[in-house]
């Protein structure tokens, strides 16, 4: 980057809600990654099982798994990504997405060729099942017994074939990156974890790796669709430490000349803790409010001035996921908020709602689906968003 002559004001090297130009923290989640690779690279072998980070929203679920992606195309991976959704069959998807990342590392012409006869194939097989591949749905809807076994068969021979291709050309190997892995369907799970763990019977034929991110409730859907998905390595990503959050402030605009004083620093985490999305939030507002040229200092004043765009941003999203609640979530919501923040009871929030405890669990799966309220263990739940609680308090005072 060549930096901006010192008289103009700079751009601003915060991220909310995209990934980040410097990944703070998050060594030993990168670790998990690299290790993967290394295997992959070193021996040649599928390093499985599934690996499945987990966590609410704004984690840096996203972020990492870019950053790895970006590690994995400078050592000679051929990287496949896609983000799950409910809207889009899951199959397809991946067969584009393996295309894509082949097209990328420059095979051969000829063994293209091959390849994409392959892949027009697989795609026919992957249709069995009633799965649109370039625009084309199975009408009959018909599901014969056994055709599970079907695209299970075809996504063994697609990771296996794309992986080999790299390889035999001298790649290191194929990575899948799975992102929004909760948004799969159950059917498109079992089929993703039946082939890699097929694949795994042949270890030392299959260069590949699948690296997954998804919300709270992903190791839950796993394990739901296929019994021996407890193997998958699951990994919770939590918020920042301290250091971390500093950090996370300090490496982007330490890159620009511009440096925090200790006591900004302090201000922006004691007010939004260790959260990456509102860190960056937080200082792409102080950022705008500071507008620093090179060799500026931001200071607390410029974090004061700074915070109270931040709340407007919030409180935006705040309402956006009031917004997206049924009548009965709103009333699961504001009773849990009126128990205040932290972990809550299931008993105390049907308490609050004035019902039995056993009738609350519908709206508390479909908020736990939504990433609004997230299970911490012995059935207690905690709200995703920092401050969402607080928010809804205010609310019902209006
Ligand atoms: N380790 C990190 N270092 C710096 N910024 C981060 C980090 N993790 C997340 N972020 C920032 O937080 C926001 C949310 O990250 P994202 O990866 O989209 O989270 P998720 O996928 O879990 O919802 C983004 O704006 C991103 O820039
Ligand atoms: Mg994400």
């Amino acid at each position: 980057m060549t930096t901006p002559p010192a008289t103009e004001a700079l751009p601003d090297p915060y991220t909310p809600g995209q990934v980040p130009r410097v990944l703070a923290g998050r060594a030993v989640e990168l670790g998990r990654i690299r290790d993967r690779l290394g295997r992959v690279a070193s021996f040649g072998e599928l390093a499985g099982p599934l690996l499945v980070f987990h966590a609410p929203r704004g984690l840096g679920k996203t972020s990492l798994l870019r950053t790895a992606e970006r590690e994995a195309a400078a050592i000679g991976f051929a990287s496949a990504w896609l983000a799950c959704s409910r809207e889009r069959p899951f199959l397809p998807e991946l067969v584009r997405s393996v295309e894509r990342a082949l097209d990328r590392v420059d095979l051969r012409v000829e063994s293209r060729r091959r390849w994409r006869d392959r892949l027009t194939s697989l795609s026919v097989e992957l249709g069995v099942l009633g799965v649109s591949v370039g625009g084309e749905v199975d009408a009959t809807g018909d599901r014969s017994p056994d055709a599970g076994a079907a695209p299970i068969g075809a996504l063994e021979d697609l990771l296996h074939e794309a992986a080999r291709a790299v390889r035999d050309r001298g790649g290191a190997g194929l990575v899948v990156f799975i992102d929004e892995l909760h948004a799969a369907s159950a059917d498109d799970l079992a089929t993703l974890l039946n082939a890699v763990q097929n694949l795994d019977g042949d270890r030392d034929d299959n260069p590949l790796t699948v690296v997954t991110a998804g919300l709270p409730v992903t190791p839950e859907a796993i394990i739901r669709a296929a019994t021996f998905g407890e193997r998958s390595a699951f990994v919770p990503l939590d918020v920042l430490s301290d250091d971390d959050a500093r950090q996370l402030l300090v490496l982007p605009s330490d890159a620009l000349g511009v440096t925090w004083e200790a006591d900004a620093l302090e201000a922006v985490v004691r007010r939004v803790g260790g959260h990456p999305y509102l860190l960056q939030l937080a200082g792409s507002c102080t950022w705008q409010a500071l507008r620093p040229r090179a060799g500026a200092v931001v200071d607390e004043a410029a974090v004061d001035a700074g915070l109270p765009a931040a709340e407007v941003q919030l409180t935006a999203m705040h309402a956006a996921r009031w917004g997206s609640a049924t009548e009965l979530e709103r009333t699961f919501i504001s009773a849990m908020a009126s128990v205040g923040p932290g972990n809550v009871t299931r008993a105390r929030i049907a308490a609050a709602m004035g019902v039995d405890s056993r009738s609350i669990s519908v709206p508390r799966e479909r908020l736990i689906e939504k990433g609004i309220i997230e299970p911490v263990g012995h059935g207690l739940v905690r709200f995703t968003m920092p401050g969402f609680d607080a928010w809804v308090r205010a609310r019902g005072q209006d």
